[in-house]
């Protein structure tokens, strides 16, 4: 039996993949750590909390001692780790817990990964690990910078980040790069295009938008809404991940799209348009310093190598995504309303 750390699970993607794993592998045991920041909410994992093959743990990935425990306590043979702190814009404000969280708690999940997975630990020169052990580090298309008007992400190209966010997470691939290198750890690092789905934080664009148009609300566009982004359904994401957790080859970098480049203004008026509303909520404000300009993904390589493809196309999942989120007013206004941190804080705190 695997028993998988899932850190940030109580995030977007996260809460996601844990009910995809949960759904397809019941071998499986998944440890969910997350330390519940804003991002964090256990609502997204509703209905699943008491399932047998689940835990939920409360911690920050900084914290050596803990994460120790928790590799010892619960014979931790795979790590995925989501937890970063995720918002650009947030990155701009306030750079460093985006640097120790992205950066340092990685380092931290690896070095305990090595102590516990080597054959040997040691001898530094061992690099023989456990069989089955793998550390799956969730990384982004940023990492990469931005592209002109043609072309496309590939795995070797460098890393070019733009902004404190992209560049902690490029430090992080680095790191876990690193590990490998050195150390021999097996090791995948996956770069996705933008997620969009069930459960996403209404701070990123889709969510925002489709809860500020169901509320009458201004729709903030920043610049002039040409920013190209590729745009990957989550449930697409998770089963790319479960893919490369399968069949990934030791040491190596996927990258994840979900092939639909659309500008930022065109998701913006799909969702006026499904929902009834009028374009005269549009309100364009003042463009994000260092926006990157296009993102595009080239995932020729999970395709070709692993035999993964997206399912979605973006039509049927935005029509899905609205009728979820229209179906999920009650999540939305917990966490607008900030009823959720409040709920942590009795409880956890
Ligand atoms: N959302 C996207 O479109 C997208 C695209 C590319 C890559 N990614 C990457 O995927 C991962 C998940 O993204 P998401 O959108 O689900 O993010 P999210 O912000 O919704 O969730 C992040 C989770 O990590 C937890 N967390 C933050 N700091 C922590 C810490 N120090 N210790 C433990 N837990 C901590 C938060 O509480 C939250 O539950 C991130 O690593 C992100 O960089 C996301």
């Amino acid at each position: 039996m695997k028993n998988i750390l899932v850190t940030g699970g109580a995030g977007f993607i996260g809460s996601n993949f844990i009910r995809h794993m949960l759904e397809k592998h019941q071998e499986y045991k998944i440890i969910n750590v997350d330390v519940l920041t804003y991002a964090g909410n256990l609502e997204n994992l509703k209905g699943i909390a008491n399932e047998q093959n689940y835990k939920f743990i409360k911690a920050d990935i900084r914290d050596r001692k803990k994460i120790d425990d928790i590799f010892t306590t619960y014979n931790i043979t795979t790590v995925v780790n989501f937890a970063a702190e995720s918002h650009v814009d947030r990155s701009i404000e306030e750079p460093e817990v985006f640097l120790t969280t992205n950066i340092i708690g990685t380092q931290v999940l690896l070095d305990t990964a090595k102590k516990y997975w080597k054959v040997n630990p040691d001898d530094k020169y061992c690099k023989q690990y456990k069989p089955g052990v793998k550390f799956l580090q969730i990384s982004t298309d940023e990492v990469y910078g931005a592209l002109g008007s043609t072309g496309m992400f590939v795995e070797a190209m460098p890393l070019l980040p733009n902004s404190p966010y992209s560049a902690s997470k490029a430090s992080a691939d680095l790191i876990v790069r690193a590990y490998h290198e050195t150390y021999g750890m097996p090791v995948n690092i996956t770069r996705c295009s933008n997620n969009y789905g069930p459960y996403q934080f209404p701070e990123k664009l889709i969510p925002l938008m489709i809860n500020n148009c169901i509320n009458n609300k201004d729709l903030p566009v920043y610049g002039d809404g040409m920013q190209v982004r590729d745009w990957l359904h989550v449930s697409d994401h998770c089963s790319a991940i479960d893919t490369v957790l399968h069949k990934g080859a030791d040491g190596e970098i996927y990258n994840i799209g979900g092939n639909n480049e659309k500008t930022n203004i065109e998701i913006v008026k799909l969702i006026i348009k499904t929902l009834g509303k009028s374009e005269e909520l549009i309100k364009y404000v003042k463009d994000r310093p260092g926006h990157d300009r296009r993102y595009a993904i080239d995932n020729s390589k999970i395709t070709s190598q692993l035999g993964w493809a997206p399912a979605y196309t973006f039509e049927e999942g935005m029509k899905e995504t609205i009728e979820w989120y229209l179906n999920n007013t009650d999540w939305i206004y917990n966490i607008v309303s900030g009823d959720y941190q409040m709920y942590y804080m009795k409880m956890y705190d």
